[in-house]
């Protein structure tokens, strides 16, 4: 796919892996917004079945240049750099999944911790001024021993995916130390949109709860509803990983929102946005509890905030409202709400 409509010579190049993501499309669009000619890096099939795979991307797919590579693949990182050479490199793809990382580390292990770095690597080779983000998670905390997390806590992590961001982190900085990169590591706590895959818990309840309201539905099978997450909105989230490229050196930064909820809170917030008690539907099941859980994490950003200025616009409540009108509208429409 070859769709330019970008003065490439004039504009900073951002390069963008996991464009195709929750966290990619949002980034996408507000770095159209700042003027930057915008890259990506997607899987080829993703170029094969634009309508499906691309849906996220529907609002800057004329704005933006997309490339066909994979992670598992240094030759094709390496060809996809030499062709973009990229002031700015967002690297978010990622096997994202904590649940499935019990079921699959090797996989987890090769794309997360591999993957990770063929691209530094690639960007070493090809570009070395190109200033390097990684998404880094609040899973490396996993057992934290303080509440909240900064970037001085000890990391724990519980999951397979979780050891991969840890990975993936000192890589990041080994590179910054070693080689003298301009490469930073956002620590983000859990963010969340309309746009947010369904195999994670808050859109899995958002989308439950608008099928029940329209009648679809009965039940919502759950796991662990006491496991307590920091949720903030990704389109906040992903402003932070621009600020952190943009200051006069390299660093890690935390970015949350400082309070955390309960999946059971989420959940009877969701419910009762519609009208409806959640103890009706919602059941658990021993399907959905991880081998190893996370039980708390809540950030402090306020390192972040001395560093740049971030701190979160859209609070928990608003978060939750905003899925779940997405959804129940989305389902109205018989529309896809990752569009919206
Ligand atoms: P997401 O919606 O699951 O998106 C993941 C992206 O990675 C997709 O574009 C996916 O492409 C791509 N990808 C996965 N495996 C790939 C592979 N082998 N080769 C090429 N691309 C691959 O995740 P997200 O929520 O936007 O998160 C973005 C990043 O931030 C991830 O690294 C995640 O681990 C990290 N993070 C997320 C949160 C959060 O709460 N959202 C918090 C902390 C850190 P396809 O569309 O082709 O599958
Ligand atoms: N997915 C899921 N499904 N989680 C459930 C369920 C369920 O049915 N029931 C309870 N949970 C609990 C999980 O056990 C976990 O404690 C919590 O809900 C959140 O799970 P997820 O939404 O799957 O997210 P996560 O916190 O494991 O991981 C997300 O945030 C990380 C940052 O902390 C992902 O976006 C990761 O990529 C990200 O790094």
């Amino acid at each position: 796919m070859e769709i330019v409509n970008i003065d490439a010579m004039q504009a900073k190049r951002a390069l963008i892996t996991g464009i195709t993501g929750q966290d990619g499309s949002y980034l996408a669009e507000w770095l159209v917004g700042k003027g930057y000619a915008v890259y990506g890096i997607v899987r080829r099939v993703a170029l094969a079945d634009p309508e499906r795979r691309l849906s996220r991307l529907r609002n800057v797919l004329p704005n933006i240049q997309l490339h066909a590579g994979s992670l598992e693949s240094y030759a094709s990182l390496h060809n996809v750099v030499e062709q973009v050479r990229p002031d700015e490199c967002y690297h978010l793809a990622a096997q994202s999944f904590v649940t499935y990382s019990f079921d699959d580390e090797f996989s987890t292990f090769n794309t997360n911790i591999n993957g990770t770095h063929y691209l530094l690597a690639a960007i070493k080779g090809v570009v070395p001024g190109c200033r390097v983000y990684f998404a880094g998670s609040s899973e490396m905390f996993g057992k934290a021993e303080e509440v909240p997390q900064n970037e001085s806590t000890r990391f724990h992590p519980r999951s397979s995916y979780g050891i991969s961001k840890v990975a993936g982190f000192h890589l990041t900085s080994n590179y910054r130390e070693a080689y003298g990169m301009y490469a930073c590591s956002g620590i983000l706590f859990n963010h969340e949109s309309p746009r947010r895959g369904y195999e994670f818990v808050t859109r899995k309840i958002t989308a439950a709860v608008a099928a029940i309201n329209a009648g679809r539905s009965q039940e919502l099978r759950l796991g662990n509803l006491e496991a307590r997450r920091d949720w903030g909105h990704s389109r906040d989230y992903v402003e932070a990983m621009w600020h952190m490229l943009q200051q006069p050196t390299p660093d890690d930064y935390v970015i949350a929102t400082g309070k955390d909820h309960s999946v059971r809170d989420f959940v009877e917030l969701a419910f009762s946005h519609v009208g409806l008690d959640y103890r009706q539907y919602v059941t658990t099941d021993p399907a959905f509890f991880r081998p190893a859980e996370v039980n708390v994490l809540c950030g402090d950003a306020s390192k972040a905030k001395r560093a740049f200025g971030w701190s979160h616009r859209v609070e928990f409540e608003d978060l939750v409202r905003e899925m779940v009108d997405a959804d129940c509208r989305a389902l109205a429409t018989a529309q896809n709400s990752a569009f919206l």
